[in-house]
């Protein structure tokens, strides 16, 4: 690829600054410094003020949503994508979370890059299991653990029931529910449905990847292996 496009195509700066950046030694190949834009090179041949090009297989990134934010690139107010760098959102590509949470949900997000990878993780084929701990304002019920599970709850306006889902009651007014499928505000439709309004919720994992184990603090992110969902 010629350095220009590598330039812009991972997020560093246009087309037309790439001439600046090389200009002013920023980027070399092979440990010589860059005196061209067209010139070609390998990725893995290029550093970029001293580092290695950032994701050069793909953005993926898990980071622990706060409270508050949407997950828009339109939207009013704050935004996922304010919390990561300006150079994640400049990459070719563009970067989109895989699913969403809601403003007023925290917790385990992904975003990526890898448009591929957002169909693979969110295709109800795939099931792939997301878990949310939640609190309510009144108690759960026992008998929502069976409703959940029996793959017989047909929320207002849908026309198919929920898949199955795994409800563990953690106190009178707690719980975790684990889902393998992503409906709009569906944590929050079930525990309607079975009459304990959700007040605080939090995904705290998706699939083998757990909030726990990568201990972000909200609003911070941290680099996954895609692997781990293959
Ligand atoms: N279910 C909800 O109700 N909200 C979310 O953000 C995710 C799942």
């Amino acid at each position: 690829m010629r350095l220009d496009a590598i330039l812009s195509r991972y997020g560093y700066c246009s087309r037309r600054e790439a001439a600046q950046w090389i200009k002013r030694g920023r980027v070399t190949v092979n440990g010589v410094v860059a005196k061209s834009p067209s010139a070609k090179a390998e990725l893995n041949e290029v550093l970029v003020n001293g580092e290695p090009i950032e994701f050069p297989d793909g953005l993926y990134v898990a980071l622990n949503k706060p409270l508050g934010c949407t997950c828009s690139h339109r939207e009013e107010g704050e935004l996922v994508y304010d919390l990561l760098p300006q150079r994640w959102l400049n990459r070719g590509d563009g970067v989109s979370s895989v699913g969403r949470l809601d403003k007023e949900t925290s917790g385990l997000l992904l975003l990526t890059d890898d448009g591929a990878f957002v169909h693979a993780l969110t295709s109800p084929k795939r099931h792939v299991p997301k878990v949310y701990e939640f609190e309510c304002s009144a108690p759960v019920p026992q008998s929502a653990v069976a409703l959940f599970a029996s793959g017989e709850l047909l929320l207002n306006g849908e026309k198919t029931p929920c898949l199955p889902a795994e409800l563990e009651i953690t106190g009178e007014c707690t719980g975790r529910l684990t889902l393998h499928e992503g409906r709009y505000h569906q944590v929050r439709r079930m525990l309607a449905a079975a009459g304990a309004p959700v007040e605080v919720l939090t995904r705290i994992a998706i699939g083998p990847l757990t909030l726990a184990e990568l201990n972000l603090a909200p609003g911070e992110w941290a680099a996954i292996d895609p692997a781990v969902f293959a």
